[in-house]
């Protein structure tokens, strides 16, 4: 896996952030089928209506016809890595087809944090859920 290249693509896009109520500026990147997607948080004056950074990149994926997170990053400007909130580990859960996943969480001065989405979210509900 070219962390790197995700780490800096993650990056970039973190630069597009709209965050001008948290100031608080994410970017991630994701992998599916060799393909890179990128997101940023994008904010909204009634805060509810947030969407983070990480359901951009997936909202990006599957407009490509994409449906498989194979790896994500995520930047954001505090110093220790920091890991996607609930309601992302909720849409992740979506699309990971072909088994688990890496995430890897990067502080601002590049500390990296690694896990397993499984560790991440464990016991989730997901589409294999629905039914008997
Ligand atoms: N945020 C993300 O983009 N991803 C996360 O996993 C956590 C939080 C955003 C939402 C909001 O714009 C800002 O960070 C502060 O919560």
């Amino acid at each position: 896996m070219d962390w790197d290249r995700l780490i800096a693509a993650a990056r970039t896009a973190q630069q597009s952030a709209y965050a001008p109520y948290s100031e608080f500026s994410v970017g991630t990147a994701l992998l599916s089928e060799g393909e890179i997607f990128v997101g940023c948080n994008v904010e909204n004056a009634s805060l509810g209506a947030t969407i983070c950074a990480e359901r951009n990149a997936i909202a990006a994926m599957v407009m490509a016809g994409k449906r498989c997170i194979e790896a994500l990053v995520v930047v954001t400007p505090a110093l220790e890595p920091k890991s996607p909130c609930g309601m992302c580990r909720q849409v992740l859960a979506e699309f990971h087809h072909h088994g688990d996943f890496e995430v890897l969480s990067v502080g601002s001065q590049g500390e990296r944090l690694s896990m397993k989405f499984s560790e991440l979210h464990p016991r989730g509900f997901g589409p294999k859920d629905l039914g008997d």
